[in-house]
């Protein structure tokens, strides 16, 4: 009877001595767990620390008949492809426990193939809907060790694992993450990255593999630059201004503007037909409104224009009239009061 492989185990009672009797089985493997790189060659040592009837290695691959004499036996395999290999050192004693084995705890990995990332529904993202990022990872083994990261412009905003997954061999796995994006996230870069932390005995170098980035189209109703109003305060003997109506948006707007009653008709045409920037040419003063549109809406903007008014230079003359007057009075006083009080006063 093949009493190594738990599927021989026919009666109840035996299965449960030998459990018990597993507490104090005295074999040990060394290294206890192993992490091998799909094809690479893997090797362990079992050794027993009591005088053995006959010891062996049970396994897919590699499997070492019973021999009687040694007290360790090495299993190796110099390329190793079985992803399923469960290797079981096993030993005979003549006191109990009459038989025992341990299993070597091994961990077969493969990069994956392929990392990509997508966005569904796919294309451009309009703003403020919902939708997902798809990471495509592409045969990957053990997937319980993998982790799959999401960033945005390398910051990292989520990751995932898997670590319920127990399946040895190469899997896909697709996570997505939602998101919802805004106007800022108009061409920003999303990348996913694949990797596999497997642990004490695995590779010292991280394995990772990035995908190429997701440049996101984000459609958007226009947004403007500057604030929606702003006084326009035309100095004066300025001859004429700008009025600039800067607005993003996708698809990029069109613009429209409403000028106030009055404005000469030849200074009209250059209204009608639009455009980010107007050109006043006399300013004539008034209220202008521009509207920046696309298919997902419209912003407005409006320019109050007026002139500054003549009061300034008045204001500065009539200061200085009345202060030159105010010292001729002064002086004109002292002088009266001056020649009244006589040679002798004292002022
Ligand atoms: C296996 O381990 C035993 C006990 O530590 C040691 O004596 C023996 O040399 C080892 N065998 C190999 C091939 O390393
Ligand atoms: C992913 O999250 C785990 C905790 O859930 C954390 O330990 C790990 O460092 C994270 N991975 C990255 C790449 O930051």
């Amino acid at each position: 009877m093949d009493w190594t492989a738990p599927r021989h185990c026919a009666f109840m009672a035996l299965c449960l001595l030998r459990t018990a009797a597993a507490a104090d089985c005295p074999i040990e493997i060394n290294p206890e767990r192993v992490v091998v790189k799909y094809g690479d060659p893997v090797s362990a040592n079992c050794t027993v620390t009591r005088t053995t009837r006959g010891m062996g290695w049970e396994a897919s691959v590699g499997s070492i008949d019973m021999q009687t004499g040694p007290q360790s036996l090495v299993w190796s395999v110099s390329n190793l492809t079985d992803w399923n290999v469960e290797p079981k050192c096993y030993a005979n004693f003549d006191t109990e426990p009459k038989q025992c084995l341990k299993k070597l705890n091994i961990s077969l990995y493969k990069y994956p193939d392929s990392v990509s990332i997508s966005n569904s529904p796919s294309g451009a993202m309009e703003e403020g809907r919902p939708y997902r990022l798809q990471c495509d990872v592409h045969r990957v083994a053990p997937v319980q060790y993998l982790s799959v990261s999401w960033y945005r412009f390398g910051v990292l905003l989520y990751n995932e694992t898997f670590s319920e997954d127990t399946t040895r061999t190469p899997v896909d796995v697709s996570p997505t993450f939602l998101i919802t994006l805004s106007h800022t996230d108009n061409k920003a870069q999303y990348m996913c990255v694949a990797e596999l932390r497997l642990g004490p005995g695995g590779p010292p170098q991280k394995l990772t593999k990035i995908s190429d980035p997701l440049v996101t189209t984000v459609l958007y109703k226009p947004v403007l630059k500057d604030p929606h109003v702003e006084h326009v305060l035309v100095k004066h003997g300025v001859e004429d201004e700008y009025l600039t109506c800067s607005a993003s948006g996708n698809p990029a707007p069109r613009y429209e503007w409403k000028f106030p009653p009055g404005l000469p008709n030849d200074q009209q045409s250059q209204f009608k037909k639009g455009g980010v920037l107007m050109h006043l040419s006399p300013v004539f003063p008034g209220e202008y409104v521009c509207n920046a549109t696309n298919s997902y809406g419209t912003v407005s903007k409006t320019f109050v224009v007026s002139l500054e008014e003549g009061r300034s230079r008045t204001t500065f003359w009539a200061i200085l009239v009345t202060g030159i007057a105010l010292a001729a009075l002064l002086l004109i006083g002292y002088v009266i009061l001056k020649s009244r009080a006589g040679k002798n006063s004292i002022i």
